[in-house]
């Protein structure tokens, strides 16, 4: 059917505009772009030709594809060119009135079989179908950013689009290389209402100074493998689409979590819309480049000699973190005395790290007598006395307050008067555990991810009664451990659950809704966002439990209407569907 479609059009040349038309010329289709004025166009064209070339720079296309594929789109400021189209898709800003308006003067021009798509964010489609004479001709075809680049468009059904359309505007998104989505008329879709909110909260962290841009980045990046940080990605998108978008999310669900936050709407008034105009969350080298001026940031500065003095790290607990650290730590060359509950326990982990260490000697990344060395370096034990010569104490037991007190208390006691005592908690207050010792100055989160082998995130965890210099001291031997450290305030989730967790419950309740199914959830966020993986498999795989007990904590600690846990995940945990750890969860195992 998609061979009746040869000519597409596109309304706006902007961020989304040009990209949707580079992604229909490769694909062979003729394209006609219109743009308000000469020198919009010729802006517009320029942003085509120049993400072209950086494809044919990075060996995506070929040179000879590129100048076809160019030669195949007309700029143009009038509609006449319009009358031949098969297809027409706008990417004008996200107004309401203005789409509307468009689409009245493209419906009195188009030929009648010609399919109109919206490719807004937030707006409802039946809005802009009812201002046409072919309201069942008409369709969302949202593509995401970089348009070239996300495989994934949602396709936007509304009440009234025949399923003709449907089809062959989803054998269309194919021929462009997309995966479509299909998912019915409401604010936001599927990845945007998951995405947006996720955004919202970050831009709120910066606004209340809880930490800097660059380690909210940071954290989503090397802790949840993201491809880009939340704030670089809304310089993306566009400070002024963001605005339109969370308001637009925010009128139809009156939730706050969608109220932008005050900050966007003070970078909008001030012109600062992100890439598009050089400056956003970040200062561009100029309009529309990717490349950030430098900042003078350069992560926190640690004076001279910070953490020289730790030569020999302490590990309570035998558990998967536990281990993880006490490979890392011999790996960066310390000495490592673990303390296990029981002798079996200690041999279990003696095995455990021994094994892991021979993976990294079968891939090549260890030789046999780095492997001798490091494992050398480990000396396990069921004594809590072992800790009266470390020099740092990294406590990684199960996550129960009152255990971790009592554990604090006793090591305040064993350990030197200058040892620096660290817990791996990720729910629960640092602080608590400081107050149970006699040098809360001393005391300090890290927060290392699973498996702490190989995720590079550290976030320290600094409570009131911190000082600067464990903080430092902390930072330099997580830095030795080849970690990238982040430092964030003790507040519930710091960084990347307090982002990550709302996220995950949303989804949730996306799918207890009714609205869209957990694969056609996961797909969207992979392709859509370049996350490594969707919502649901990564719940599946942190387990339904511990995830409860992540949002349990976070409701309590903000009491955001919108972060109380989803029913259904309460439900499954009842029920023992705990993820991949039981053979099922969201998905069966
Ligand atoms: N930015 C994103 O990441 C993203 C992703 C998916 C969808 N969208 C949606 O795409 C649409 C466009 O957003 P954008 O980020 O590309 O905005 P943008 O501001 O970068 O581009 C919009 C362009 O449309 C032009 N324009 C306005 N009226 C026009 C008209 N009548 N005829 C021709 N051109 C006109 C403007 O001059 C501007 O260049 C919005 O609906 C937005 O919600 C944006």
């Amino acid at each position: 059917m998609t061979d009746q479609i040869t000519t597409v059009g596109v309304i706006g040349c902007g961020t989304m505009g040009s990209g949707i038309a580079e992604v229909c010329a490769r694909a062979g289709y003729t394209v006609v772009v219109r743009e308000i004025d000469g020198d919009a166009i010729e802006a517009g064209l320029a942003r085509i030709r120049q993400s072209m070339d950086r494809a044919v720079d990075k060996g995506k296309l070929e040179a000879g594809d590129r100048d076809t594929a160019f030669g195949r789109i007309k700029g143009t400021t009038s509609y006449d060119d319009f009358k031949t189209c098969d297809v027409v898709i706008e990417a004008v800003p996200e107004k309401l009135d203005a789409k509307q308006e468009l689409f009245r003067s493209l419906d009195s021009l188009l030929p009648p079989h010609a399919i109109l798509a919206t490719n807004t964010s937030s707006l409802p489609v039946i809005e802009m179908a009812v201002q046409t004479g072919r309201p069942s001709r008409v369709v969302g075809l949202h593509f995401f950013n970089p348009a070239p680049v996300m495989g994934l468009v949602e396709l936007v059904k509304t009440v009234v689009t025949d399923g003709d359309v449907l089809d062959m505007s989803k054998n269309f998104a194919g021929t462009l290389g997309k995966t479509p989505v299909v998912c019915g008329d409401r604010a936001g879709f599927i990845a945007n209402l998951l995405l947006f909110p996720y955004l919202n909260n970050a831009a709120k962290m910066v606004e209340s100074g809880f930490a800097t841009r660059e380690d909210i980045d940071a954290a989503m990046q090397f802790g949840c493998g993201h491809p880009m940080g939340p704030l670089a990605l809304l310089d993306l998108i566009g400070l002024d689409s963001t605005f339109e978008i969370l308001d637009a999310m925010y009128r139809q669900f009156r939730e706050t979590v969608y109220a932008p936050a005050p900050l966007i709407r003070q970078f909008v008034t001030a012109g600062f819309l992100g890439r598009k105009t050089a400056r956003g969350f970040y200062p561009y080298e100029e309009s529309g480049s990717p490349r950030v001026k430098e900042s003078g940031h350069h992560g926190r500065e640690l004076p001279a000699g910070a953490g020289s003095h730790i030569r020999k790290i302490g590990v309570l607990g035998s558990g998967t973190m536990a281990n993880g650290i006490a490979e890392v730590a011999a790996k960066a060359g310390y000495q490592v005395v673990l303390r296990a509950r029981s002798k079996q326990r200690t041999s279990e982990s003696q095995a455990k790290i021994a094994k892991s260490l021979g993976k990294a000697v079968e891939r090549g990344k260890m030789t046999q007598e780095q492997l001798d060395a490091t494992l050398g370096l480990v000396e396990t034990t069921t004594e809590m006395n072992a800790f009266s010569d470390c020099d740092l104490i990294i406590e990684g037991i199960a996550e129960e307050l009152d255990i971790k007190v009592e554990h604090f208390r006793q090591l305040d006691a064993i350990a030197p008067e200058h040892a620096i005592i660290a817990s791996t908690t990720s729910s629960l207050p640092v602080v608590a555990l400081a107050a149970a010792t006699n040098r809360p100055e001393q005391v300090v989160g890290m927060h290392f991810f699973n498996p702490a082998q190989v995720m590079k995130l550290v976030e320290v965890v600094r409570t009131v009664r911190t000082s600067e210099e464990t903080v430092d001291a902390v930072f330099a031997a997580g830095k030795k451990m080849g970690k990238h450290c982040v430092v964030c305030p003790d507040r519930a989730g710091f960084i990347v659950n307090a982002l990550l967790f709302p996220y995950l419950n949303d989804a949730v309740k996306m799918l207890e809704s009714g609205y869209a199914t957990a694969e056609d959830i996961d797909s969207a966020m992979k392709l859509g966002c370049g996350h490594p993986m969707g919502p649901f498999a990564l719940l599946d795989i942190v387990g339904l439990d511990v995830s409860l007990q992540i949002i349990n904590s976070l409701y309590e600690e903000f009491r955001e209407p919108g972060y109380a846990a989803a029913p259904l995940l309460e439900h499954l945990v009842h029920a023992g569907y705990l993820g991949r750890k039981s053979g099922r969860g969201f998905f069966t195992y």
